[in-house]
């Protein structure tokens, strides 16, 4: 057996160990959520990612290392801190690593949130999207030979990557979430502004370093995916924007209120099997 799944193995057998049975919805918190989603849940039980055996820790501020199991909407929620990120140097067998163990776990349905620059003026920061598609500018594959947990290359067909059903039904609660097409790059740099029209003109709405690797690697298990954007900032050079992280953590902060809401909408949404 690869050692890769042997870490998957680890990994799903410490979370089986610290919480018992597998939640319904586990929502990877990115950019900024985490504050505001850290109060959300009832009857609430945490453990942090460092005493979880393989979870990778984030070298990032403002992506704090948390999961905490409980009732969200109604529905037994984990909520996951700590993203990591390709551009903090971990491949992509790391990036989402979490998510296979959850997947082996049980979970039922897996809902990616970020923080994202918006390419369209009529977007602002504040915004929240629910992704229908994105389009990928070189954030590496976990399905790659050397990724995946059997070392063996995988071919997945990534139609409807983001579940149409749950999406519309986030909006019909909440119809102020538009649907937009997520473009991902790989970062840590910003974009310059000729990458931003570059972006627009391909028909994305939001640019973003983060969620496609996740989403992948849970549509290659078969779990049903739902991602939302917070818009944090325009896109570099619209309107003279000079994107950064403390603006992102920022904005984020200043909109977490519905956020909150949304994210609670999001969950009770989620599908049920
Ligand atoms: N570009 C890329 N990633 C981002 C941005 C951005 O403008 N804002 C938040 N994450």
């Amino acid at each position: 057996m690869s050692t890769e799944q042997t870490k998957i193995d680890a990994l799903a057998a410490a979370l089986h160990e610290t919480f018992g049975e597998a939640p319904e919805v586990a929502v990877v918190l990115g950019s900024g959520w985490k504050e505001r989603a850290a109060g959300l849940l009832d009857e609430a039980q945490r453990v942090d990612c460092a005493d979880l055996p393989g979870w990778p820790s984030p070298r990032v501020a403002g992506h704090g290392a948390e999961l905490t199991l409980g009732q969200l909407a109604g529905r037994r929620t984990l909520l996951c801190g700590g993203r990591i990120h390709s551009y903090e140097g971990y491949p992509a067998a790391d990036l989402v690593r979490g998510v296979r163990a959850l997947a082996q776990w049980g979970t039922g349905s897996l809902l990616l949130l970020n923080a994202a620059g918006s390419l369209r003026e009529d977007l602002p920061p504040g915004s929240l999207v629910a992704l229908r598609d994105h389009i990928n500018f070189g954030i590496p594959s976990p399905l790659r030979g050397d990724q995946t947990p059997e070392g063996k290359v995988e071919f997945v067909d990534l139609v409807d990557l983001y579940e149409p059903t749950w999406r519309e039904a986030l909006r019909q609660q909440c119809p102020d979430v538009e649907a937009g097409v997520y473009a991902g790059l790989p970062g840590p740099n910003y974009e310059t502004p000729a990458e931003i029209t570059m972006l627009a003109r391909l028909g994305a709405d939001l640019v973003g370093m983060s969620t496609i690797p996740e989403a992948i690697a849970a549509r290659a298990v078969g779990v049903p995916v739902l991602a939302l954007s917070m818009v944090t900032n325009l896109g570099a050079g619209l309107s003279g924007s000079r994107p950064s992280h403390g603006e992102v953590l920022d904005t984020a902060a200043a909109h977490g209120g519905r956020a909150a809401e949304v994210l609670s909408a999001a969950v009770s949404a989620a599908p049920r099997r």
